[in-house]
């Protein structure tokens, strides 16, 4: 496997529609269906990165920023921001599209985090990122603060040492 991949390599896309069973009593797409949706595309990207299986290990920032009608074309584009020993950071970004008005709208936005395992189900290593358009290097760049905040949340890092996430509260 190589050392290092480009974040486009990742790139995962998924169309789904909203049929009856997706929606909840405002005939809205129901919250769940959408994280599911989510969880499978982001899956795939971080599995296209890493060549192994991976796991989901946090769900971070699902934001819900329209509804989704009933009878609307969803379309989740998910692609790796960053990885780091054997964690990815995944990026997911959802439009809603009524094509009979030809009305598209972006939805929702999330960051998954995935693990890599080997064959024995133990954390295996993956490739690096390397980053090519500007939004893919602000998500790198963003991504190593996001990861820190997340870990202390989790109970996995101390606070002091989150420089990168400190730098941003440094008022001096
Ligand atoms: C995710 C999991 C593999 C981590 O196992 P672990 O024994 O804690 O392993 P490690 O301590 O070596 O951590 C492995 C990686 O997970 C990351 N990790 C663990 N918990 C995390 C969390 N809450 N948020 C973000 N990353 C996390 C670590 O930072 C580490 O990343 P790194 O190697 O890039 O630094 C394990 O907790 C697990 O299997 N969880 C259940 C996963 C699952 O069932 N998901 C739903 C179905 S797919």
């Amino acid at each position: 496997m190589a050392d290092k991949k480009f974040a486009r390599e990742s790139l995962t896309t998924m169309t789904e529609i909203t049929f009856p069973n997706h929606t909840n009593g405002l005939n809205n797409l129901m919250g769940g269906w959408l994280m599911y949706w989510m969880d499978i595309v982001s899956a795939i990207a971080a599995q296209r990165h890493s060549e192994s299986i991976v796991v989901t290990a946090s769900v971070d920032n699902i934001s819900f920023a329209e509804p989704i009608s009933l009878g609307d074309v969803v379309t989740l584009k998910a692609q790796v921001t960053r990885a780091f020993n054997t964690s990815m950071e995944i990026h997911i970004e959802a439009w809603a599209e009524n094509v009979l008005n030809k009305r598209k709208m972006a939805t929702n936005k999330a960051f998954f985090t995935f693990v890599a395992l080997d064959r024995e189900g133990k954390p295996t290593r993956v490739p690096e990122i390397e980053p090519e358009t500007d939004e893919e290097k602000a998500l790198y760049h963003s991504a190593l603060r996001r990861r820190q905040l997340r870990l202390i949340l989790a109970g996995r890092m101390k606070p002091d040492d989150a420089n990168e996430l400190k730098a941003i509260f440094d008022m001096d």
